[in-house]
């Protein structure tokens, strides 16, 4: 039996995620929104693109929570996306009432399923969606580590005109401009890039890598990026499909981890098929937990706005 994954919300990000998932047959897609037509539309128009690029699984669009029943996982993009001069943070209140909603309905149509979290701010959203659910921590997680590394690593393969194949990098830390590219853990075919790069080239790469949601925003005007968060939360939910015991950075419920506790945030973790099975430490210098005490305070501090 195939596979079920549901995304909430056929916009941008979810019908880019619905799109890569499906062509890499990851399993039967529901694309669910509150706006009538959209989601079918999506979803029938992707059913159509499957005797061009062959893939054999079915994508269905519905404003039903019904149709989501027994999903394995379930990525959740609903909400509002920034627009420029917006911070992800003022986006908290409005999209608390929707995560919020969501991840109910979710919950007792797939009490099994594993959440992967894309709404933002991310970190808070995810802290959400865990509180409401009443879920294992295993079964919730928030996508920002994926995407953030993935652009530290776009950056480092532009400055040194290579493949991207051959650049590992971590960023940890809470989705937010406060974040912490892993300099010292960044490597190139193996070589750490501090032997690669110059300093000052390097630091223009973090700061660039830390704005990088907002670079994109200023460019669009009228709303975030789409494909590479798509693209990174499916990356995620594979690695818990296919069982695959991929190491990604996710943001996730921490207990001690890291010396901090009650948030989410975003650490190595091993994926696979219990979730996020895993969270793995690396060892940090003096300036480095400097710099993940200072995002965690910027991720604790909008999960006050909840009012848990
Ligand atoms: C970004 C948004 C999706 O980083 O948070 O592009």
């Amino acid at each position: 039996m195939r596979k079920k994954i549901t995304i909430v919300g056929a916009g941008n990000v979810g019908a880019t995620a619905a799109h890569w998932a499906a062509e890499r047959e990851l399993g039967d897609i529901v694309l669910l929104d509150i706006v009538e037509g959209i989601p079918q539309g999506k979803a029938l128009d992707l059913m159509e693109a499957r005797p061009v690029e062959n893939f054999d699984v079915t994508i269905t669009g519905t404003n039903n929570y019904e149709d989501t029943k027994d999903s394995d996982v379930v990525i959740i993009t609903a909400g509002l996306p920034r627009r420029p001069g917006m911070s992800r943070e003022d986006l908290v209140q409005k999209n608390r009432e929707i995560v919020e909603a969501v991840t109910r309905q979710i919950v007792s149509c797939s009490p099994r399923c594993f959440i992967i979290v894309v709404s933002n701010p991310l970190d808070t959203m995810a802290y959400l969606a865990y509180k409401v659910s009443g879920f294992s921590r295993n079964r919730v997680m928030g996508m920002a580590g994926v995407l953030d590394s993935a652009r530290f690593k776009t950056f480092i393969a532009m400055e040194l005109n290579i493949s991207v194949e051959e650049v590992q990098a971590f960023v940890l830390g809470g989705h937010g401009d406060e974040m912490v590219p892993l300099i010292r853990y960044s490597t190139v075919a193996g070589i750490p890039i501090s032997q690669l790069i110059a300093e000052d080239r390097i630091q223009a790469i973090v700061e660039r890598t830390r704005k990088a949601g907002g670079e994109i925003v200023n460019l669009l005007k009228t709303g975030s990026a789409f494909y590479s968060p798509a693209a990174s939360a499916v990356q995620m939910a594979e690695a818990i499909l296919k069982d695959k015991r991929r190491i990604l950075p996710c943001a996730v419920y921490l207990q001690g981890e890291y010396g901090l506790h009650d948030l989410f945030f975003g650490v190595p973790v091993i994926l696979g098929a219990d979730g996020a099975e895993k969270i793995i430490e690396a060892a940090l210098t003096a300036e480095e937990k400097a710099a993940v005490e200072k995002s965690a305070r910027e991720v604790k501090e909008s999960i006050t706005k909840l009012n848990l």
